[in-house]
């Protein structure tokens, strides 16, 4: 779709350019007739018209996203759960992390480097559970971009020694308002001072009520020092999947969500991903946000390569022609042709973005009412 020009709103809405261009002047707005208008101005005039508009912005609506959504899934099977880990700055998360991945895939990784994915799997009682690596330190926005289009269960890392913080509640609030459920871990039950119980009436208050209290949400003591509650944790989470009944599609094209990007000496760029649905293979064709590429390589966190993954599975992929950004949803097309020219139409529509300066309203997206 391509940005509103002067004239084409000013045929839209049945008026001349030069009216047009007489109501934004009367304002200090100078624009002429092959101009592109930001939104405020199509409000304007809008208003200034009497007429009814709706913009949107096209880089929005994921059109090849809905495209493959539409196409129904028909060999469901149960996938590993996705889960996020949140909390206060310091409480531990990333320390929880390496202590259950360490625990479980250390040996993977006794012969080679270990390739950073931003996410990783481990097995528990012969099932998988993946887990989303985000800093403690990224605002909200940024993490959801990352992790939450993937995630279905948040663990929330409260210290027990520290209580409830700004950022546990910010964590808590985020995570309700998304709809996902959560379990709260209370981390460093080895310190002297530790007080779990203190935990859970800081959250009782804010309605967040254990089980064994007679509420709803499960809590667990762990330590990442001494290695307590870590299986307790991982059966936990198992449970929690189970009642969720997560299923996927392995036998239909992949979608996949962009965790992290770079670009790498000697690979080109690379984006770490997390399948959502479908299987993703070498050679498949896709798209991811504006870039788009033919799948040459699929590295798991232990650095091995593989010809394929299915769904919940992280990993490391090459062939992309650009680095995508973060939260960018991956998409894998019949042909190279598909995935080029919806990758050359945003890119074209980004630049025409650019060069206007403001958010600019689609055309196609632009209704009329007189
Ligand atoms: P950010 O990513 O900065 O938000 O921090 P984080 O939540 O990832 O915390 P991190 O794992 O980096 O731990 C913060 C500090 O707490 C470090 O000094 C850890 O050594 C310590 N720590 C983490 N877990 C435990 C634990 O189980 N017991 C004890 N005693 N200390 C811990
Ligand atoms: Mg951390």
């Amino acid at each position: 779709p391509e940005n509103v020009r002067v004239y084409e709103f000013a045929e839209k809405v049945n008026r001349s350019v030069g009216e047009v261009v007489k109501v934004l002047f009367a304002l200090g707005m100078m624009v002429t007739k092959n101009d592109f208008l930001s939104k405020d101005e199509i409000e304007i005039l809008a208003e200034e018209f009497g007429v009814e508009v709706s913009t949107m912005n096209p880089l929005d609506e994921l059109d090849y996203v809905q495209a493959y959504d539409e196409v129904e899934d028909t060999h469901l099977e149960e996938r590993p759960p996705v889960i996020t880990i949140m909390g206060h700055v310091d409480h531990g998360k990333t320390s929880l992390l390496d202590r259950i991945r360490s625990a479980k895939v250390a040996d993977r990784e006794a012969g080679g480097i270990t390739q950073h994915v931003g996410a990783y799997q481990v097995e528990k009682n012969g099932k998988k559970i993946t887990f989303v690596d985000t800093p403690g330190h990224e605002a909200f926005t940024e993490m959801r971009a990352r992790g939450a289009q993937a995630t279905d269960i948040v663990i929330i890392v409260v210290a027990a020694d520290d209580g409830v913080m700004p950022q546990t509640k910010e964590a808590i609030a985020h995570t309700k308002a998304a709809g996902v459920p959560f379990i709260i871990a209370i981390t460093k039950m080895d310190k002297e001072g530790a007080n779990p119980d203190n935990v859970k009436s800081q959250l009782a208050e804010m309605d967040v009520m254990a089980t064994d209290w007679g509420g709803e949400y499960e809590f667990v003591p762990v330590s990442a020092y001494t290695g307590m509650g870590i299986d307790e944790l991982l059966e936990t989470i198992l449970l929690q999947a189970e009642v969720m009944e997560l299923k996927a599609d392995p036998t239909r094209k992949a979608k996949a969500v962009v965790v992290e990007s770079s670009l790498e000496k000697g690979f080109g760029p690379v984006a770490n991903v997390i399948i959502k649905n479908g299987t993703l293979h070498v050679g498949d064709n896709v798209i991811a946000g504006k870039t788009y590429g033919r799948i040459k390589a699929i590295k798991m966190d232990d650095g091995s390569s593989v010809k394929e993954i299915g769904p919940s599975t992280p990993a490391a992929i090459v062939g992309l022609h650009d680095v995508p950004g973060a939260g960018d949803v991956l998409v894998a097309m019949d042909t190279e042709k598909e995935v080029r020219e919806l990758a050359e139409k945003r890119a074209e529509y980004d630049r025409a973005k650019q060069l206007s300066k403001t958010t600019k309203a689609s055309l196609d997206d632009l209704s009329a009412l007189i």
